[in-house]
């Protein structure tokens, strides 16, 4: 049984993992600055077990970082500014959280008696997914261009030609110019790695892809569609889908990331990338139809609205293949019933936390830009 520290523990990803390993006998301590855009009620969130030791403080305090790590075994590094629009405001408030972090993480943990080391990073940094020509060869894109969008041409090409969106390996070439929140994440597995390699502790990066489930913050980007469906439809309204909604995204249950973030603790892995995936693709269009079926709302059909984002992935899904192999973890995708968990999430935060989350849902709800 290990001691195990989750910085950023008290959020979402964080509070889950925890569970999971408390059910499996492990100790859990918790470093959390509780970020108010994150934490709206303020306090120790009342979903975190209350077996979990909460430390309140920056991980960019050194000493409290120190004393956090005492007689830690196991770290996951999950605190971090999430937010790839965010980022783009805010440069200084994503790189000093995630990057600065980082690297006061770093320094203490050289001192420290742990003996692994596992970063919570992003498929973010693939940009695009992986395509691959008529002929069958993997091809990468940068990014679709303004004028092929304007035009209503979403699919990507090559030389004109048509690319079939496929499954995206960890050995795709990062894109990093979509965000500095990309630009922040890499770095943290950079910096984790070769620090875990200089100072012989196994290092592991788990590029998490679309994940949700309760607990998850409504201003957290990573459940920007969903949230937006769910509270369309909570509305009895239509969910917008911005382009035609086909873009493909690979939704998996947090519990299911809580499984592997738990099996990479004792897998056979040095200092290595790994995606976290349910490995399936699915479609923008279709995750708002099984939304509004479980919600019981099937007349509320999405509305496709030819609306778009200069510089939005179109597609971006999971090669889980190294995941199986490395961490024996395979995602057993309950989508629908994890639908409907989040559509009461939303609903409960909706109702509970009126006065400060209305905004935010009217927000979500205007988020689609021309
Ligand atoms: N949610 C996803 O789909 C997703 C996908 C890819 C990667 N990730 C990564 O997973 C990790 C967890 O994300 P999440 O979705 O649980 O987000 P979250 O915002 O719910 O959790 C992050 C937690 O970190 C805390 N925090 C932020 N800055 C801190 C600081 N300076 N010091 C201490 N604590 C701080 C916040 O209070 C929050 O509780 C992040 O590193 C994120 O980049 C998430």
């Amino acid at each position: 049984m290990k001691k195990v520290l989750i910085t950023g523990g008290a959020g979402f990803i964080g509070s889950h993992l925890a569970d999971e390993l408390l059910a499996h006998g492990h100790t859990v301590r918790a470093l959390d600055n509780l970020t108010p855009r994150v934490h709206h009620e303020g306090g120790r969130p009342s979903y975190l077990d209350p077996q979990v030791e909460l430390i309140v403080g920056d991980v960019r305090d050194g000493a409290l970082v120190e004393t956090a790590l005492e007689g830690v075994d196991v770290v996951f590094h999950f605190a971090a500014a999430v937010g790839a629009g965010e980022s783009v405001f805010e440069v200084d408030r994503c790189m000093s959280a995630n990057n600065v972090g980082t690297a006061v993480l770093m320094d203490r943990l050289v001192r420290s008696s742990v003996e692994r080391l596992i970063l919570g990073s992003s498929m973010c940094v693939y940009g695009e997914g992986l395509y691959r020509d008529s002929s069958g060869t993997p091809t990468e894109i940068l990014r679709r261009r303004p004028e092929q969008l304007r035009r209503g041409e979403w699919e990507p090409t090559s030389n004109g030609e048509p690319l079939s969106p496929i499954a995206t390996p960890e050995s795709k070439t990062p894109s990093l110019e979509g965000s500095v929140y990309a630009a922040s994440k890499y770095d943290q597995e950079r910096m984790c790695l070769r620090f875990g390699r200089a100072f012989g502790i196994p290092t592991t990066a788990l590029r998490f892809f679309n994940v949700f489930g309760t607990r998850q913050s409504l201003s957290n980007p990573y459940t920007g569609d969903l949230a937006r469906f769910a509270s369309r439809l909570l509305a009895g309204r239509r969910p917008l889908l911005a382009e035609d909604g086909e873009q493909l995204r690979d939704f998996i249950d947090v519990r299911e990331v809580a499984t592997a973030c738990r099996l990479a603790m004792s897998a056979d892995t040095r200092h290595a990338v790994i995606n976290v995936g349910s490995g399936r693709a699915t479609s923008l269009s279709e995750v708002a139809r099984r939304m509004a079926g479980v919600a019981g709302s099937s007349n509320l059909a999405p509305e496709v609205t030819g609306k778009y984002q200069i510089g939005d992935v179109r597609h971006c899904f999971a090669d889980v293949g190294r995941a199986k192999q490395a961490l024996g973890h395979q995602a057993q995708g309950h989508l629908d019933a994890g639908l409907l968990e989040l559509l009461d999430w939303v609903a409960q935060q909706t109702h509970t936390t009126v006065k400060k989350t209305f905004p935010m849902l009217v927000q979500l709800e205007l988020g689609l830009a021309s």
